[in-house]
């Protein structure tokens, strides 16, 4: 999608855009200065009528066959003192279907004046909604309906650089999240750690990050056998995948860690077989931090990020490892495995320590789709974080209420941390059942971070299977954690200056 940002005054209607009007509780519809004087009127008629409502996530579509514009949408956002960018990210999401529908491809966006709307918010939630997924349909429908044009008009000419800039970033930003987004939804006979691998160097090579992938002997003489012992089971080697965006004049490097385990089946601690496909989704973390990096990377932020993926299958095999196993991670730790299943921490634990100790990042966050009482706790709509640090927490919200990819805080308290000791190793990969999952897991993960600030977000439940929010599909992989992970690195070069 393209977006053109154009003073007030200078917005004209050729290629019959759909022009896009909104409308708050308090001063109803503003009609702008493009919708002719008839059409203003039959708007108000129906405002008058009742059936155009300035209600959140009301929408009205008025089909205008002889105008130079091709119809007029018109977007309830509520009331002032309740409205912030999520309705507008909410309201674009309802609109596009509608357009789709309309065979709209262009749009103009005439928003009030006196109410200078966040129009990084609509790009987000009509980019995010129209995202498609038919890779691997035999005969692909007709491509649907996109809108390709999005002309803003702007107060005024002043404002008419910055909200370019910022939209043009959001764009970008949120190309990035589709890209995370293709390889969340790809099968997992697709997409292996070896594919997953070559996707990201692909992309780095294209957005111009170095990149380098570590193999399992690699692996082997650095000691990670956290790591390996998960892969053990599957046929797809292990992957080590590892991008560094730098920038010349910056002074500080963060490090992105995300979970890339491309199919978990459990292992020999197996899980049920209901629902089990849906674990293809669980590099989604992996995918997060990776979209996060193309975005960066075009984005240029005076700042360093390196961006790692351990990456593997968990699955079943003469090879595989049991319960009862005992490994010794890279930063020397020992990890009585009781439960296969819980096997992101560990191949995160290995990757953790390995990125501290070969960076040495002055702050590190990982996402991984780490426990299913993320879900339990929180359901869809929040992701579950955990901290070492206080003001990396303070800056995560931040990030998490400008993009609306939102997070809740859980403890990271020495009581949970006492429940992952080993009985004959340092420690245990599973913590009682039942108690606390999330932030065991948590707990667990801290013992490879060192003195690194650092938090963990647990993105299980919004990775993906997200009902009810408008600009996403329940159908698809969110891209949860790009905008995020983009918005906090992009905030912490800025809080560098
Ligand atoms: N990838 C799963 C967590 C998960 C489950 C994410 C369902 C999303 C939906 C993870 O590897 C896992 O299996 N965790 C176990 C840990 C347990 C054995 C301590 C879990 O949550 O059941
Ligand atoms: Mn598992
Ligand atoms: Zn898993």
């Amino acid at each position: 999608m393209q977006v053109i940002v154009v003073e007030k005054g200078n917005v004209h209607t050729e290629g019959r855009p759909c022009i896009v009007l909104t409308s708050f509780k308090e001063d109803g519809a503003h009609y702008g200065n493009l919708v002719a004087q008839e059409d203003r009127a039959a708007l108000q008629a129906l405002a008058d009528q009742g059936r155009i409502s300035s209600k959140q996530h009301s929408i009205y579509y008025l089909p205008t066959p002889a105008r130079p514009y091709s119809g007029v949408l018109v977007l309830g956002l509520g009331e002032k003192d309740r409205f912030g960018a999520e309705v507008l990210r909410r309201a674009a999401g309802k609109a596009a279907p509608l357009l789709t529908e309309q065979r709209v491809s262009k749009i103009v966006f005439d928003g009030s004046p006196d109410f200078p709307l966040p129009m990084e918010a609509f790009v987000e939630g009509l980019m995010l909604a129209q995202y498609s997924f038919s890779k691997y349909k035999a005969e692909p429908e007709d491509p649907p309906v996109c809108v390709e044009v999005l002309v803003i008009s702007a107060p005024t000419g002043e404002a008419v650089a910055a909200l370019q800039e910022g939209c043009d970033r959001t764009v970008l930003t949120c190309e990035s999240v589709e890209w995370a987004r293709d390889l969340c939804n790809a099968a997992p006979n697709d997409l292996t750690p070896s594919t997953l691998a070559y996707h990201a160097e692909t992309m780095a090579e294209e957005v111009g990050c170095s990149s380098e992938v570590l193999d399992e002997d690699r692996m082997g003489d650095l000691g990670m056998e956290a790591l390996l012992g998960v892969s053990k089971g599957g046929a797809e080697p292990a992957k080590l995948i590892v991008l560094e965006y730098v920038h010349e004049e910056a002074d500080r490097t963060v490090a992105l860690v995300g979970k890339g385990l491309t199919f978990d089946s459990g292992g020999i601690s197996i899980k049920a077989a209901a629902g089990m496909h849906e674990m293809k989704y669980d590099m989604c973390g992996g995918a997060a931090v990776l979209g996060a990096m193309r975005a960066i990377a075009l984005l240029q932020p005076k700042i360093n990020v390196v961006c790692v993926v351990p990456s593997s299958e968990n699955k079943t095999g003469a090879d595989a490892q049991v319960p009862g196993d005992i490994v010794r991670a890279y930063n020397g730790k020992t990890i009585e495995v009781h439960n296969t299943d819980a096997e992101g921490r560990l191949i995160l634990a290995d990757a953790l320590a390995y990125t501290v100790d070969t960076y040495k990042p002055d702050e590190m966050i990982d996402a991984a789709t780490l426990t299913g009482a993320a879900i339990v706790g929180l359901g869809h709509y929040a992701a579950g974080v955990m901290s070492t640090d206080d003001d990396l927490m303070a800056e995560l919200q931040l990030a998490a209420n400008a993009t609306g990819e939102r997070i809740w805080p859980l403890p990271l308290w020495d009581d949970y941390a006492e429940l992952m000791k080993g009985t004959h190793a340092d420690l245990c990969n599973i913590g009682p059942p039942g108690e606390a999952g999330t932030v065991t897991a948590g707990c667990f993960l801290k013992e490879f971070v060192g003195d690194t600030p650092w938090a963990h977000v647990d993105i299980a439940g919004t990775a993906w299977g997200v009902k009810n929010i408008p600009y996403l599909n329940p159908d698809h992989a969110t891209g949860y954690g790009v905008r995020l992970f983009a918005q906090w690195v992009l905030d912490e070069a800025m809080r560098g200056l």
